[in-house]
């Protein structure tokens, strides 16, 4: 695991340096994925890089590569790291410059990859959750590596002993500080509408999907924050965690607190996309 890409060299990620100039250490001026890998496998990585080359040209950072050349670099980061359960970070800045907020002209974007255990999933994990005021930027559909709103409401929420942090804003449920969010009252299927305000994640598109073929859809829907309390379920999706379901947000039950049944489906209806990708690769 210890082998990273750096601007077309593999090496050990100990070696590897950035100027301090680079705008991704001084501006955040940088965006990023987190690629999973289960087995040293890719698993949604054409989703991923779609994305990538969303945000990139979101910042106007004219992409490195295309879709072949990531593909080709980030599978060669795999072998030379021996596979296993990993997940791929990948980040790519404007370039070393000068420090001046306007861009820079005819900078070099530093491209940055290493890998990363993918925590071990086994079944249905069960978490606790609060509810916080999301105060990030008006541009949440751009995977940036600045987080810091990310940052302090996910600690704000480890601090209280919870797993995750589910963000509120003009009162209706956006999306976690690192992952998406569904809520099931009675059958019904609900995720909040992509838009500015939250993520693509390629994990909620999966499992839309993937339930979809299971004969159960998935509306994207605002959800009030005050019909959280009546969930049945909720769960939170991420390309680190698949899916994991929230027990106890603000302190009270989520539906019985053991028995999450759709969302069982779910996880289900991913694996089985999974296993059909890997069949037909
Ligand atoms: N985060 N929303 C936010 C704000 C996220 O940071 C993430 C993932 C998601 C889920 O997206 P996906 O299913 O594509 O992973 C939604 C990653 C894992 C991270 O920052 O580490």
């Amino acid at each position: 695991m210890s082998i990273c890409y750096l601007n077309g060299k593999f090496l050990e990620l100990s070696e590897a340096r950035v100027s301090v100039l680079d705008r991704g250490f001084i501006f955040g001026d940088a965006v990023y994925e987190v690629i999973p890998a289960p087995g040293g496998r890719f698993f949604g990585l054409d989703e991923h890089l779609v994305r990538l080359e969303r945000s990139l040209a979101a910042v106007q950072i004219a992409a490195p590569m295309a879709a072949e050349g990531w593909s080709a670099v980030l599978n060669e980061l795999l072998v030379r790291n021996a596979g296993g359960d990993v997940a791929v970070y990948l980040q790519v800045t404007r370039g070393v410059a000068e420090r001046d907020h306007a861009f820079p002209r005819d900078i070099t974007p530093t491209v940055f990859a290493m890998c990363k255990p993918l925590p071990a999933q086994q079944g249905l994990a069960r978490v606790s959750a609060i509810t916080l005021p999301d105060n990030r930027w008006g541009r949440c559909d751009i995977k940036s590596t600045s987080l810091l709103a990310n940052v302090l409401l996910r600690n704000e929420a480890v601090r209280r002993g919870c797993y995750e942090a589910l963000l509120v804003r003009d009162g209706r449920l956006t999306e976690g500080a690192a992952s998406n969010v569904f809520v099931v009252h009675g059958g019904r299927v609900r995720t909040p509408p992509l838009g500015p305000a939250l993520l693509a994640g390629v994990t909620r598109g999966l499992i839309i999907d993937a339930l979809a073929r299971a004969g159960c859809e998935v509306e994207e829907a605002d959800i009030e924050v005050a019909e959280l309390a009546g969930a049945d379920e909720i769960w939170l999706t991420s390309s680190s965690r698949d899916l994991v379901c929230v027990a106890t947000l603000d302190q009270r039950r989520i539906g019985d607190g053991e028995h999450y049944p759709i969302a069982a489906t779910a996880l289900a209806a991913l694996a089985a996309e999974r296993q059909r990708r890997e069949s037909a690769a």
